[in-house]
């Protein structure tokens, strides 16, 4: 197990002056390597059962971190299955190299990046967000990665782009799930161009200081922490830029019950559970539902005069 002296958590660069969103994590992924490239020889590597909650690393409400094996093995990852224990088997032959990011559609300069270059392009920061799932559940990853922005300012966005649509992986002869035509694939997501601009949204490689799992989303999904977990779409290989508001997986299944904002809002109810409170993966008991999933400050100013209840 892993344990960072809160000694040794350095003070990071913080993109919001307020929270302390890094805390701890650049400490940690420097002792991950640590561990694993330790010298000397007969050291064994750090197997991912080895990493374990580190004292002091807290989302920026105080909130620890999940277990890596909470986070690695309680998925949602529908190309694989819909319970939550196969996709970390189902998932691990995942070819995830070579892999490219198409990035086009209303924009100057469209272009397919190899994820080597992504991986250099941009600093990876890091950064602990809350995912709270639309089945009233939730997880604290410590994720690395670089903002959505980053990506999109190469390609220059035209004036007309109004939205950015997302893409998983097709590959039905790898994922079993896609071959069961309940859905229309591959998965889809989308955000408003004004979202994805969003310092918060963030497009994930790593976490806990260790390349993305295949079930987690290798090797590049979005995490944006104020929406509900399906829109954090994983295993991205399109980014389009288009003047339409782009229909989800989830809205072309369920649209009564899903709609493309799908912010957290402890107020408006799932039509079939309440979203008032969440179960904290690994607690016992319930906690109340926080408003954006508790970055109400940072997007809050996104949403002004809208009527939540019905962008919901
Ligand atoms: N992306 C794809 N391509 N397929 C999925 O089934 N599930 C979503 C989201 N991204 C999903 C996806 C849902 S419902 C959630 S809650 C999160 O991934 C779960 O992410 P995690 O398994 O890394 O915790």
């Amino acid at each position: 197990m892993i344990k960072i002296p809160s000694s040794e958590i350095t003070p990071e660069h913080l993109f919001n002056s307020r929270r302390t969103f890094l805390k701890g994590a650049a400490a940690l992924s420097g002792a991950a390597l640590l561990a694993a490239c330790a010298p000397g020889g007969g050291q064994a590597a750090t197997t991912p059962a080895d990493i374990m909650p580190a004292d002091g690393l807290t989302d920026e409400l105080g909130n620890p971190v999940n277990s890596y094996e909470d986070i690695t093995t309680y998925n949602n990852y529908y190309e694989f299955s819909t319970d939550k224990q196969s996709p970390a088997r189902l998932a691990q032959n995942l070819v995830t190299s070579p892999w490219e990011v198409e990035v086009g559609g209303l924009v100057n300069k469209p272009r397919t990046f190899a994820m080597e270059d992504l991986l250099t392009m941009f600093d990876q920061e890091e950064r602990i967000y809350r995912l709270r799932c639309v089945e009233a559940w939730s997880m604290v990853i410590p994720w690395q990665g670089f903002p959505l922005n980053k990506l999109l300012a190469e390609v220059e966005p035209t004036s007309e782009a109004k939205f950015v649509r997302f893409e998983t992986l097709y590959d039905p002869q790898q994922m079993p799930g896609q071959r069961d035509s309940y859905f229309r694939w591959p998965y889809v997501e989308g955000l408003r161009i004004d979202e994805a601009m969003h310092d918060l949204a963030l497009l994930a490689t790593g976490l806990y200081g260790k390349e993305l799992t295949p079930q987690n989303g290798a090797p590049i999904r979005l995490a944006v922490p104020w929406k509900y977990g399906f829109k954090s779409i994983k295993s991205i290989v399109k980014i389009e830029l288009v003047d339409k508001m782009p229909v989800s997986l989830w809205m072309a299944a369920a649209p009564i019950e899903y709609g493309f904002y799908a912010n957290v809002n402890p107020a408006v109810s799932h039509p079939r559970w309440s979203q008032a409170s969440e179960r904290r993966i690994g607690e016992l008991g319930r906690r109340d539902t926080l408003m954006f999933n508790g970055y109400e400050e940072e997007v809050a100013a996104l949403y002004a005069g809208m009527d939540l209840s019905a962008h919901y």
